[in-house]
């Protein structure tokens, strides 16, 4: 149990560090190491920004998708401003747009985040959230036209990097097949800012920059990407989120009646949902990936492999399944949850995504969890999420093992997931409601 004071304490930064990465509408991940707004970051962020200014949390979402590009895709990092040195910058995505962003996208939380919000905060939110609904179903239908169009049911990653999990095994054996030979020579930023122990390996660099130059050189065009991008993978996190993603949109479009919205997020939502099945692996007894280009499953969990329950009702059979895989993870661990497979010879308990605990991916678990009933195992994440903040403070992630901060400090989604969730004082609030 974290003691009164300390727990103010904590509120009091988490609050500090949201207003102090705040670059006017948006707000850094971190500052160094991410000085521009990423997408999913911002949504989550979002969260924790409403437990003090709504205003300046409903701009956070409005200002992310005001880049949206043309046909729909919400860029995984918007370069509002200039950063000498950041890499890759803008002219390695070379997306022609203004202001410059990534080529990519990443996972669509924001649907769930701005259903969170007309919820959590008062007043009537119609004449603001309208304009975000229609962004947010034309983002949805290019995940459904670009990253699905044999119409399989499970939308495709075209670089580990969209997954927002960028360094997990899952991607190493279909990373192989990418060719690396023509990347030529370039210099990181992230290992000077942190220890480059904690950051994935130069022949990972050397990969994620292949697809990079594969995008740019067809100009990110869709097509071409679908049917050539040597990786083409589908994993339970992206699918999983879209669908929560959609859910939720067909919530809002009922509750602020826009009918068409409504039908077109359900009829993708459908296809969605009967498509996951598709990750299952019997053998790890879970979701996992699936290299579309070779028709392979992985059989290994990751920490997405729970997000199923949070994507939507989960059948009862694999439901128990999930809770004994998570307690049987726990307990190998001092802290939920790792990113990776405890015991796998993969797993590294401070290697980014190898091994590591992030607060947002917790809270996504952790509201599946509530969801299918299990309000004690959702507690469970709460606790370990704040336990791991009281020892090590904000930081970007954390050993499931040892409880050791890594990555950046003064991280906005782990101070935004505090606020929103994990501090003792949200959770009463929660209890009110
Ligand atoms: C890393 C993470 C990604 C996140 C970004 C900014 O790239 O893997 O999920 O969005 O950092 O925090």
């Amino acid at each position: 149990m974290i003691d009164a004071k300390t727990v103010t304490r904590l509120d009091t930064q988490a609050q500090q560090i949201l207003r102090a990465n705040d670059r006017g509408g948006y707000t850094v991940p971190t500052k160094g190491l991410y000085p521009f707004q990423w997408n999913w970051d911002s949504a989550l962020t979002a969260l924790g920004i409403a437990c003090f200014d709504a205003d300046r949390a409903w701009q956070e979402i409005e200002k992310l998708l005001s880049a949206q590009w043309d046909n729909g895709m919400v860029p995984h990092i918007v370069f509002w401003q200039h950063e000498e040195g950041y890499f890759p910058g803008p002219s390695e995505w070379q997306s022609g747009r203004t202001p410059p962003t990534s080529g990519i996208t990443q996972p669509p939380v924001a649907a769930t985040v701005v259903r969170q919000l007309t919820n959590f905060l008062p007043g009537d939110h119609r004449a603001r959230v309208t304009p975000m609904l229609r962004a947010l179903d034309r983002w949805h239908q290019w995940f459904a036209d670009a990253r699905d169009p044999d119409g399989i049911g499970v939308v495709a990653i075209m670089h580990p990097w969209e997954s927002g999990r960028d360094n997990l095994p899952d991607w190493d054996a279909p990373l192989a097949q990418v060719d690396t030979s023509n990347v030529g020579a370039f210099m990181r930023r992230d290992t000077q800012l942190v220890n480059a122990a904690e950051r994935p390996l130069n022949h990972d660099y050397d990969h994620y920059m292949a697809l990079v130059q594969f995008g740019r050189d067809c100009q990110w065009d869709v097509k071409t990407i679908a049917e050539k991008c040597p990786f083409w993978v589908a994993e339970p996190g992206m699918n999983a989120i879209l669908r929560r993603a959609e859910r939720d949109l067909v919530a809002l479009a009922l509750h602020f009646n826009l009918p068409d919205i409504a039908t077109r997020a359900n009829t993708r939502l459908a296809r969605l949902d009967h498509g996951f099945n598709q990750l299952w692996s019997d053998i790890a007894q879970g979701y996992t990936t699936l290299d579309l280009r070779k028709n392979k499953i992985e059989h290994r969990l990751s920490s997405g492999s729970w997000l199923s329950l949070y994507g939507g009702p989960e059948n009862d059979i694999r439901a128990k399944i999930h809770y004994s895989t998570l307690m049987e993870w726990r307990q190998k661990v001092r802290f939920a949850m790792p990113s990776f497979a405890p015991g796998d010879p993969a797993f590294d308990d401070i290697r980014y995504w190898r091994g590591p605990v992030w607060a947002m991916i917790n809270w996504m678990i952790a509201t599946g969890l509530a969801e299918h009933g299990r309000p004690d195992l959702a507690d469970q994440l709460a606790d370990d999420t704040a336990a791991l903040i009281e020892q090590s403070a904000f930081r970007e992630y954390f050993s499931p093992v040892t409880g050791k901060g890594g990555g950046g400090k003064d991280f906005s989604w782990t101070a935004a997931m505090w606020l929103y969730w994990a501090s003792p004082n949200a959770r009463q609030q929660t209890e009110t409601h």
